[in-house]
């Protein structure tokens, strides 16, 4: 062969090795990449495919575990060998193997056969270890201050050093606190995580955290440190101006486990022995802020070697109620950072900077100056009309950091136990000049991986999908909470619900709902109520509210379908039948009209509402319509966990609930007690009407929307629906004009006024800059931000079809629409990146579209009908990976295997 012919072979050689290539990673365990400190006893492994070629699905997979990394590339001693599995499961494989130990480290890879008849190469090893998964393991003892407590409670220090005599081969530490923790080894802070051990329902659960420490131990002496903080277990939680709701206790236990190289063992408990002292944090709260006096800074105290014979002694406890669980979410991590957008004084002469994003988290500040020189930070969220510093939304709440100077030199402050919610800062008793490199806000929330993104050709539509993420990242701090800033910052289980659909595109939102979900059926009252707050810290009446309640069912399932784990149905199934029985138990002929609900919180109401344009919907018209909700997602969740007797006994109460509503809230000609668009937009997302009343209903509802200038009038229960509905039942163009408008009551009106998060009312802010009332009236507060889920899904077209969770099967769906030349969303779904973006130029679409490997797509190709639809250029008929299905509700389907595909018509 001459050389070019050799080349061209050569050439083409590799490019049918690169085309045939077939790898697998984002190896995830329970979940999480790489996790320590897990009690579930057989972890669930997944993991994603990436394939060159189109159309191609798992045949098999072969996992492999072992007890080092080293016996795993050797694939020898292995721990367990699935061999190989003929299945298309990629996304949730039990671990088979030998019963996992107490603190055990598993190594794991895995290789995958496809429809191709290729074979990837083993993966990448991926790692998880076992936290303390009988109570018996716990040998450590709770310790409490031994001194007695000053006024203020200043955060409590616990210290001890110990020797270890040989080489370190791997150390674990077992931390948890009733109130939050900081550990030191050595001087050293274990691990990243915040705000640590999270808000779990306490009295039920208390969460404790893994940590890999071994790099921080030496041979010789060493020590440990532990500062705490009266966080959510005993500082002021809720709006009842209370604290010490789960004890006035502030208490430590912490376990470290040292393996050496010789195989020996060592363990460091807290107990007596230990010392304990005040220090610098003169006091934290969550809601008012921290208050550190560097004068007291105790240098050194968790160094070995430092003199604490000043230091108090420690008492002992024991808690005996109190069930330890590992942490099974994601902790809460620094994320992003913001310098000074602008430093400023403001007309009333107080000096200010703007971060430029309402966001969670704190202000890191550098300062130099005397010993005792007292410097304030105040957070806010917004600045009033004149430009002021605005904090009267707050409430009770101070948010207020202040720092206390040494003297000695430049000095970093930084809060351990709080969080604000703000863009501004207020600055006060600053020596010198505010410099920007002095000052940086860091966002603090649950570190859940981002997966979703949208994008559109209009602006204001982009930041909308940005204050919804912000929204998001601002409230998800272990808890899904209304709002960051005031002194409420609950888990309020409305709001949760009716955005956790819109979370599961922005965030893989799997195991922080999980968490939250297991506190909820924790707090779940023996009758089946559900608190209005999880956890719950409102008291055993503040139950039991319709839409706020359904948290126990609605999020349950929505988790479900976004990520297709079946575990969480199963783990759920007991709350989510309870309250549908609670409700049942409070029913008259099958009409749940009783109770004290919220009602279609913060709906339209004009100040001056002279001619009845408030849009009241009944309390009760509501409650029937989740009631049936409710008892629809039991169903579904009995049929999935193959329970169908209770399927088949629901169903029929479902018919009597539907029933009930018709003779009730209904009259014979199709109108609704409640003429809102709330009330016709739940009785048709629910399904509450019969087939042959709804295309009027809907037409009502399309009325109601034009006889208010087209303009929604929705509170938190009626908004989230309100855009599926008219698509659904064909008004997708009112839909788009809804989420258009940009005058109040509108999505967008705040978007006009300058939010970069989603605000609790439709005019926190009013057009002449003047505020909502200050006793609520939160610029951070997600749910309105369910819209997220209406862009995902009908612009960008991006669903999960139920029937096959998860995104195993994937519908592609846009429609195009509202003026935009282009719209698209990407979601990084647990099978790999899901694509969909359209475009439209004089007349021209074009539609690109990704499936990842090891899934199927039905594909809703919105061209009208006769026009030729060419996919890469070939008419659509003729592409192998394609089955042109027909028409279908004015789009071309075509069903589809993995790969990217570019249609244009
Ligand atoms: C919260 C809400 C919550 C509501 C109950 C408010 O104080 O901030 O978002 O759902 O109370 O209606």
């Amino acid at each position: 062969m001459k050389p070019l012919q050799l080349l061209t072979l050569f050439l083409l050689l590799a490019a049918h090795a690169a085309q045939a290539q077939l790898t697998v990673s984002q190896l995830r365990c329970e979940h999480l990449e790489n996790p320590v400190g897990l009690d579930a006893p057989a972890p669930y492994l997944s993991w994603q495919l990436t394939a060159a070629r189109r159309n191609t699905l798992q045949t098999a997979y072969e996992i492999r575990v072992a007890g080092s990394p080293e016996a795993l590339l050797k694939g020898r001693k292995l721990l367990w060998a699935s061999g190989k599995v003929n299945s298309p499961v990629s996304a949730g494989v039990p671990y088979g193997g030998p019963a996992l130990e107490s603190g055990q480290r598993c190594f794991w890879q895995v290789r995958v056969w496809d429809s191709h008849g290729q074979v990837s190469p083993w993966s990448e090893p991926a790692r998880w270890q076992m936290a303390l998964l009988n109570p018996q393991d716990w040998k450590a003892v709770w310790i409490q201050p031994g001194y007695a407590e000053p006024a203020g409670r200043p955060s409590p220090m616990f210290r001890t050093e110990f020797q270890l005599a040989k080489p370190v081969r791997s150390a674990t530490l077992y931390v948890t606190a009733r109130g939050l923790y900081e550990a030191q080894l050595n001087g050293t802070r274990a691990g990243d995580a915040y705000l640590t051990p999270g808000w779990t329902a306490y009295q039920h659960r208390l969460a404790y955290q893994t940590y890999e420490v071994a790099s921080l131990l030496r041979k010789g002496p060493n020590a440990i440190g532990v500062m705490l903080g009266n966080g959510w277990h005993r500082g002021y939680v809720g709006f009842q101006d209370k604290n010490d709701n789960y004890g006035s206790d502030i208490s430590l236990l912490l376990q470290l486990e040292i393996t050496f190289t010789d195989g020996s063992k060592q363990l460091v408990l807290s107990g007596p022995g230990w010392k304990s002292a005040t220090g610098e944090i003169l006091g934290s709260e969550l809601y008012n802020g921290e208050t550190q006096d560097a004068r007291l800074i105790r240098q050194g105290w968790s160094l070995p070697g430092y003199n604490d014979a000043d230091w108090s002694g420690v008492q002992t406890a024991s808690f005996p109620g109190q069930l330890l669980v590992a942490s099974s979410n994601e902790p809460i991590r620094k994320q992003e950072t913001f310098a000074p957008l602008r430093i400023f004084k403001t007309p009333a002469g107080e000096q200010v900077i703007d971060f430029g994003q309402n966001l969670v988290g704190w202000v890191v500040m550098q300062a130099q100056g005397k010993a005792g020189d007292r410097i304030t930070l105040s957070h806010a969220e917004v600045l009033d009309k004149a430009g002021n510093f605005y904090t009267e939304n707050l409430r009770a709440a101070k948010s207020q950091d202040v720092f206390i100077l040494s003297g000695s030199g430049t000095e970093t402050f930084e809060p351990k136990f709080t969080f604000h919610g703000f863009r501004y800062v207020k600055v006060e008793g600053y020596p010198g000049e505010l410099k920007p490199e002095s000052f940086q806000a860091v966002a603090l929330y649950s570190d859940m991986r981002p997966t979703g993104s949208f994008e559109c050709s209009n602006p204001l539509l982009n930041q909308l999908q940005h204050n919804i993420q912000w929204g998001q990242k601002g409230n998800f701090l272990d808890v899904p909470t209304d709002c960051p800033q005031r002194d409420e910052r609950l888990g309020w289980t409305g709001d949760a619900q009716v955005f956790a659909a819109t979370a599961a595109y922005n965030m893989d939102v799997y195991a922080f709902f999980a968490k939250w979900l297991r506190d909820l059926a924790a707090d779940q009252r023996a009758d089946g109520a559900v608190p209005f707050v999880v956890p719950n810290v409102l008291g055993t009446n503040a139950m039991a509210s319709a839409g706020w309640a359904d948290a126990a069912t609605i999020i349950p399932w929505n988790i479900y379908v976004a990520f297709g784990d079946a575990r969480m149905l199963e783990q759920q199934y007991a709350s989510m039948k309870a309250w549908v029985e609670y409700m049942r138990s409070k029913s008259t002929n099958h009409l749940w009209n009783t109770g004290f609900h919220f009602g279609d919180w913060l709906f339209y109401r004009p100040a001056d509402d002279n001619d009845g344009r408030a849009a009241v919907t009944d309390k009760y018209l509501i409650a029937q319509c989740f009631y049936a909700y409710s008892t629809q997602l039991l169903i579904k969740t009995a049929a999935v966990l193959g329970k169908t007797g209770e399927a088949e006994a629901y169903s029929k109460l479902l018919e009597d609930i539907r029933a009930a509503f018709l003779r009730e809230y209904v009259t014979p000609s199709g109108r609704l007690v409640s003429g809102t668009q709330t009330a016709y937009v739940l009785a048709l997302q629910f399904d509450m009407l019969p087939e042959d009343l709804r295309a009027q209903a809907a037409a009502r509802l399309a009325d109601n929307i034009r006889s208010y200038s087209t303009h929604l009038t929705t509170g938190f229960l009626g908004t989230p629906y309100l855009c599926h509905v008219l698509t659904r039942f064909g008004y997708a163009d009112l839909a788009y004009e809804l989420l258009l408008q940009d005058s109040y009551p509108s999505w967008l009106y705040p978007v006009k006024m300058g939010a970069t998060t989603i605000w609790e009312r439709w005019d926190g802010q009013k057009p002449d800059s003047s505020f909502q009332t200050p006793g609520m009236n939160s610029f951070n507060h997600y749910a309105y931000g369910a819209i997220g889920e209406w862009m995902y899904r009908a612009v960008a077209g991006i669903s999960p079809d139920e029937a096959e969770p998860g995104y195993r099967r994937i519908r592609i769906r846009p429609l195009p629409g509202g003026k935009l030349s282009y719209a698209g969303g990407e979601l990084l779904s647990p099978y790999g990146k899901i694509r969909s973006k359209w475009s439209a130029e004089g007349g021209r679409y074009r539609l690109e579209v990704e499936i990842p490997a090891n899934t199927q797509a039905s594909i809703w190709i919105p061209a009208p009908e006769g026009a030729a639809v060419l996919e890469s250029g070939l008419p659509v008929g003729g592409v192998r990976e394609l089955a042109v299905k027909g028409r279908e509700d004015q789009a071309l389907r075509v069903d589809a295997g993995s790969g990217t595909y570019v249609f244009t018509w």
